[in-house]
């Protein structure tokens, strides 16, 4: 049974660290877990969860609302308890907190090579749309 709740720093921040390392595999500096982390506290939006089983962290999912769209960022389910709907629980908290925040659309990226998500991605409502997705670096 999914647990979810809010991210907390002195319990949490290493076994989310592990999870996104193995399982997001981000290999540039401005998306390193410590980084992402630290920048999201900072903001303090309260769209930061994470799923607990029996004390474990099982999945993480970050969210962004910027007053026009939505964002989905971080959704990972630790190996080992995928297909239990822990993804669909942690997806439904955080499009359930921007939702209450006013949000009417809600986007996400999927890296190249990742495609295989875009089954779960459809099952849980979203659907792939044509769009170009562009970025710039403002990391030094
Ligand atoms: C994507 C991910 C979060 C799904 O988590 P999960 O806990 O296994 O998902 P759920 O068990 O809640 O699955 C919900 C539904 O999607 C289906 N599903 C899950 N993964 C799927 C996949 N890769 N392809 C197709 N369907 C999938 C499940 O069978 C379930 O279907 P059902 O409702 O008919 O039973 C997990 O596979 C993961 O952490 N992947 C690696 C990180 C990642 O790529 N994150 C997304 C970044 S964009």
């Amino acid at each position: 049974m999914p647990h979810i709740r809010s991210f907390c720093l002195e319990t949490d921040h290493a076994a989310v660290v592990a999870l996104w390392t193995s399982v997001l595999g981000y290999g540039t500096a401005h998306n390193a877990p410590e980084l992402s982390i630290r920048k999201k506290l900072e903001v303090a939006d309260g769209l930061f969860f994470v799923d607990e089983i029996s004390g474990r962290l099982a999945g993480t999912v970050m969210a962004g609302y910027d007053g026009h769209r939505g964002w989905i960022y971080s959704l990972a389910v630790d190996p080992g308890l995928r297909r239990q709907g822990i993804g669909r629980a942690l997806l439904s908290c955080a499009e359930a907190a921007l939702d209450e925040r006013g949000c009417v659309k809600i986007n996400l990226q999927i890296a190249d090579g990742n495609e295989g998500v875009i089954g779960f991605y459809e099952k849980t409502g979203y659907r792939v749309e044509p769009r170009t997705c562009m970025g710039k670096l403002l990391l030094k």
